[in-house]
């Protein structure tokens, strides 16, 4: 099934297989990127859904990643300290980095010790600026974005003026009252849309249905779900776990 244009859904029956789908994907893009330019620029999702492909990556993939290539960044983070259960870069150091081989300096966390949130925002975005420049093609090798059930991606939250930054590569937000952390960091679209290639990994009925509407009417999807605002330079792929039991997807015999 493609969507918009050049992007492809892939449905996946649980969210092991799903995880596993991308990071063999993951290998084979960080393998064929090292032999031309030493060096594989990964932003990373928070967020529960990823965790397990994390630890995959962390165990079973883990020697055949040459981790000293591999560049680690952060698609958001929430405004807590590092050490919060709450943090997404606690969640990532847990269940990957802790885990594998890979130099601290490859490691680049948005810094919430920095005050005010604004200040941690700034600074990223410079750190950003240092290893992407404007005038590249590309920023990510590859960006990994879960999605909300409200179509949220990262912390660019539905009908949210952020959604509307042209300049700026990183902002702080204040997430809808409903949400915790409410105060984030977060990537913007411009900086999003100059990866080389997005995956999304999205799981439950409600957002599968999500990506159905956006694979099926992008321009009014677009008005709704940041999720659907999200293109990429070259692949964007949506891998979904479609956690109704397959048999319930059969067409009854007339
Ligand atoms: C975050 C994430 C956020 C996440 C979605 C889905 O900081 O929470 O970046 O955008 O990807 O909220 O989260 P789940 O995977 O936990 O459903």
């Amino acid at each position: 099934m493609t969507g918009k244009k050049g992007s492809e859904v892939f449905f996946f029956s649980n969210l092991d297989r799903a995880s596993r789908a991308i990071a063999k994907y993951l290998i084979q893009m960080i393998l064929e990127a090292t032999v031309r330019k030493k060096q594989f620029n990964l932003a990373v999702a928070g967020g529960d859904t990823p965790r397990h492909l994390y630890s995959l990556l962390a165990s079973k993939f883990s020697d055949q990643i040459p981790w000293n290539l591999v560049h680690i960044f952060w698609s958001d983070e929430r405004y807590v300290p590092k050490e919060s259960r709450y943090n997404n870069y606690a969640m990532v150091l847990g269940a990957l980095i802790s885990k594998i081989p890979i130099p601290n300096p490859n490691i680049h966390r948005i810094i919430t010790e920095l005050e005010p949130p604004e200040k941690a925002a700034s600074s990223y975005e410079k750190l950003l600026r240092k290893y992407f420049s404007d005038k590249a093609a590309y920023t990510f090798d590859l960006l990994l974005l879960g999605m909300g059930e409200d179509g949220h991606i990262a912390s660019l939250f539905p009908h949210s003026a952020e959604l509307m930054e042209k300049e700026r590569w990183v902002v702080s937000v204040n997430a809808p009252s409903a949400i915790y952390p409410r105060k984030r960091i977060t990537l913007t679209l411009p900086i999003i849309n100059k990866a080389k290639s997005i995956f999304f990994l999205v799981s439950g009925t409600k957002k599968k249905d999500i990506v159905n509407s956006i694979q099926k009417d992008h321009k009014i999807a677009r008005k709704i779900y940041p999720a659907a605002m999200v293109s990429s330079i070259n692949k964007l792929i949506w891998f979904v776990v479609n956690d109704l039991p397959l048999i319930a997807n059969i067409e009854k015999p007339q």
